[in-house]
C-alpha cells in the first residue's frame, strides 16, 4: 500500500510543480532517511507442512522417521522483515505434533508460537492448524523445530530472514550464503529413549552420531558417502549461517586453516570478531563470514564439530567432520579427494570451560544507529533463578536407575519442576480457566538458598509443579541465572520465548550481588534468545516484557527439558490495543 502512494506521490510531483509538492517532496526524502525501516510493507509467504513418516538410511541403518514434506531435515523457510508466514501444518503421523518458530518474536501472535501446552495443545492425527505471525523487526538466521517431546529430533529445519529489500547487511554482501546445521542422529526411536528415561529415571541414551545438514560424515561407519560438502571458489567471502539444532550437546566448530568472522548471533547483529574456533549451543544460530583462501594449497579441507560437556551424566563423546572444497580448475576433481590424508583441525578438550568464557564474553551488540542496543537500564523486577539438575523420589513398588540407583533424574528452576499441564496454559489464561492448570506463585529466589556451585546438599529433591511468574506489561525484567553443581555442574543453554535478552553480565562460581552489578555491560550487551548458563557460574539478562502472552523459558537440552528445567512467564496485556494478545484462530488444536 505505501508503494502506491510513494508511486502516486511522485507522479503529483511530476506533474504539478507547485511550491507545495516541492514541500512534498523534501518531506518525502526526510521521511525515508529518518525511518530507512518503515519504507516497504511485507509481503506474506505460505507454506504447507506436511507431517510424513519416511524411511531415511543413515550409519548403514534404515529407519522410518517423522519429516516435514518427507525431507530431512525439513525445508528451508525463507522470508523478509516485514512479511508474514502463513504456515499450514497437516499431521499425518500418529504421534502429536507442535512447531516452534525458534526466535521469532510473535509480537501479538502469542498462539503462534508452538510449545506444546504452553501456548497450544499439540496437532492431533488427522488434525492442522495454521501459524500465522508476521515478523517485525527481526532479520538473520533462526529455525523453526518440534516442541513436544523429543520430536524436534527429525522436524527442524532453517528460518532465513532477509533484511528488507531496501536495506542491506551492516557488512559486504558475500558471494554466497550457506545454511549449516548441526544435528543429532539416532539409530533408536528418540521417543522410545526419552520415554524410558523418564520411567526409569535413569539418564537417556546418547545419539550414534552428529550430523551436518542431516549427514554424518567419513568418521562414522558406511557414512563416507553421507558428508556434508561445502563447495566453494578461491578468495571469496561465504556467509554461513550456523545453526545447532542437536538435542543434548554443545559443539565446538572449526575449519581447518580457516577463519570466520562472527558477525550475527541468534538474529541480532554483533560487532565482527574473528576466530578459528566457535561454541555454539543448542537453540543457538550465528552468521559467520568464511573468507576463502586466494591460492589454496590444496582442494580440501576438513570442518569438524565435537561436544562441550562437564557433566556427570554420558554423552555423545563423537566428532562430525564435513568438507570444505575448493573449486580449481587446474587440480583433479574435488569429489575423488582421498579422505584418509586430509587432517581433521584441533578441537578444544571436552571441557573447556574457560574457552567458553571467552568465547561467549566477545560477543557485542552492534549498538549502531540502525541497530541500537535498546538494552532496560531501570529494572522494575529482580529474579535469581537456580538451573539444574535434582531428583525426583522412586515412587513406590517400582525400581529406579537415576541418581544413587534409587531415584529419578530432575531438573528444575528454583527448585521447581515443571509439569506440563493438560490444557495449554495461554488458552487458561485468556479464558481466564487457570483453576486447576497453574498457579502465580513461581519464586522469584530461591527459597532455600544454599551454596550453588559449593559441595551439593545431601537432598537433592526437587518440588513438582506448574507455577508462572506473572509481569504487567513492559515491565523491564532481571534474570540471574545461577548454575548449580547438584549432580554436576554444567552449562545450560537457556531459551526465551517471545522476547530477546540482553546479556549483561556473566561469570563463575556464585552471582554476587553487592559486587557483580558494578560489572555490568549496559552499554552494547549482546541480544540474543538463548544463552549459555556458565558451568558453575552465573549469567545475568536483562528484557523489557513487551509482549504479551504466556511464554516459556527453559533449558535447550531436550534431556533437561524433559525432566522440568523450564518455567513460563505471562505477560499481561497493555492499555493500547497494539499491547494486547489477539484472540486465539479458530484452527487453534483442542486439548
Ligand atoms: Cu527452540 Cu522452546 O525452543
Amino acid at each position: 500500500m505505501y508503494e502506491e502512494k510513494k508511486k502516486r506521490r511522485n507522479n503529483m510531483s511530476a506533474f504539478v510543480f507547485s511550491r507545495l509538492s516541492i514541500l512534498c517532496a523534501i518531506f518525502y526524502i526526510c521521511s525515508i532517511t529518518l525511518f530507512p525501516e518503515s519504507v516497504t510493507a511485507g509481503i506474506t509467504r505460505h507454506y504447507k507442512f506436511d507431517i510424513r513418516l519416511k524411511n531415511v538410511t543413515r550409519l548403514c541403518k534404515t529407519k522410518t522417521i517423522v519429516t516435514v514434506n518427507g525431507k530431512f531435515p525439513g525445508p528451508r523457510v525463507v522470508a523478509r522483515e516485514g512479511d508474514r508466514l502463513v504456515v499450514r501444518v497437516v499431521n499425518h503421523v500418529s504421534n502429536n505434533v507442535s512447531l516452534h518458530w525458534h526466535g521469532i518474536r510473535q509480537v501479538q501472535s502469542g498462539w503462534a508460537d508452538g510449545p506444546a501446552y504452553i501456548t497450544q495443545c499439540p496437532i492431533q492425527t488427522g488434525q492442522s492448524y495454521v501459524y500465522n505471525f508476521t515478523i517485525t523487526g527481526q532479520r538473520g538466521t533462526l529455525w523453526w523445530h518440534a516442541h513436544i517431546s523429543w520430536m524436534r529430533a527429525t522436524l527442524y529445519g532453517p528460518l532465513i530472514i532477509y533484511p528488507q529489500h531496501n536495506a542491506s547487511y551492516p557488512f559486504a554482501k558475500p558471494h554466497k550464503e550457506v545454511p549449516i546445521m548441526f544435528g543429532e542422529w539416532w539409530n533408536a526411536d528418540t521417543e522410545a529413549v526419552i520415554n524410558q528415561s523418564l520411567v526409569t529415571g535413569a539418564g537417556p541414551n546418547v545419539s550414534d552420531s552428529y550430523t551436518i545438514n542431516g549427514l554424518p560424515g567419513p568418521l562414522y561407519n558406511c557414512s563416507a558417502k553421507d558428508t556434508f560438502k561445502l563447495k566453494v571458489k578461491p578468495g571469496k567471502t561465504y556467509m554461513l549461517r550456523i545453526i545447532n539444532a542437536a538435542l543434548n550437546d554443545d559443539l565446538f566448530f572449526r575449519i581447518a586453516n580457516h577463519t570466520m568472522t562472527i558477525v550475527e548471533a541468534d538474529a541480532s547483529y554483533v560487532k565482527p570478531f574473528e576466530r578459528d574456533t566457535l561454541l555454539i549451543a543448542p537453540g543457538q544460530t550465528t552468521n559467520v563470514l568464511l573468507k576463502t583462501q586466494p591460492n589454496p594449497p590444496q582442494t580440501t579441507f576438513v570442518m569438524a564439530a565435537r561436544p562441550y560437556f562437564t557433566g556427570q551424566g554420558t554423552f555423545d563423546n563423537s566428532t562430525i567432520a564435513g568438507f570444505l572444497v575448493y573449486d580449481l580448475h587446474n587440480l583433479p576433481s574435488s569429489d575423488n579427494v582421498p579422505s584418509k590424508n586430509l587432517s581433521i583441525p584441533t578441537l578444544p578438550p571436552i571441557n573447556a570451560t574457560s574457552f567458553v568464557a571467552n568465547f561467549s564474553n566477545k560477543f557485542r551488540a552492534l549498538a549502531s544507529e540502525k541497530f541500537p542496543a535498546n538494552v532496560p537500564r531501570n529494572v522494575d523486577k529482580h529474579f535469581f533463578f537456580t538451573v539444574g539438575l535434582g531428583s525426583n523420589p522412586c515412587p513406590k513398588n517400582q525400581r529406579c536407575q537415576g541418581p544413587n540407583n534409587s531415584s529419578k533424574f530432575s531438573a528444575s528452576v528454583n527448585n521447581v519442576s515443571m509439569i506440563l499441564p493438560t490444557t495449554a496454559l495461554l488458552q487458561s489464561y485468556f479464558f481466564k480457566k487457570s483453576n486447576g492448570v497453574y498457579t502465580t506463585d513461581f519464586p522469584s529466589f530461591p527459597l532455600v538458598p544454599f551454596n550453588y556451585t559449593g559441595a551439593p546438599p545431601n537432598n537433592t529433591n526437587v518440588s513438582n509443579g506448574t507455577k508462572v511468574v506473572v509481569l504487567p506489561f513492559n515491565t523491564s525484567v532481571e534474570v540471574v541465572l545461577q548454575d548449580t553443581s547438584i549432580l554436576g555442574a554444567e552449562s545450560h543453554p537457556l531459551h526465551l520465548h517471545g522476547h530477546n535478552f540482553y546479556v549483561v553480565g556473566q561469570g563463575i562460581g556464585n552471582f554476587d550481588p553487592k559486587k557483580d552489578p558494578a560489572k555490568y555491560n549496559l552499554v552494547d550487551p549482546v541480544e540474543r534468545n538463548t544463552i549459555g548458563v556458565p558451568s558453575g557460574g552465573w549469567v545475568a539478562i536483562r528484557f523489557l516484557a513487551d509482549n504479551p502472552g504466556a511464554w516459556l523459558m527453559h533449558c535447550h537440552f531436550d534431556v533437561h527439558l524433559s525432566w522440568g528445567l523450564r518455567m513460563a512467564w505471562i505477560v499481561l496485556d497493555g492499555e493500547l490495543p497494539s499491547q494486547k494478545l489477539l484472540p486465539p484462530p479458530a484452527d487453534l488444536p483442542k486439548c
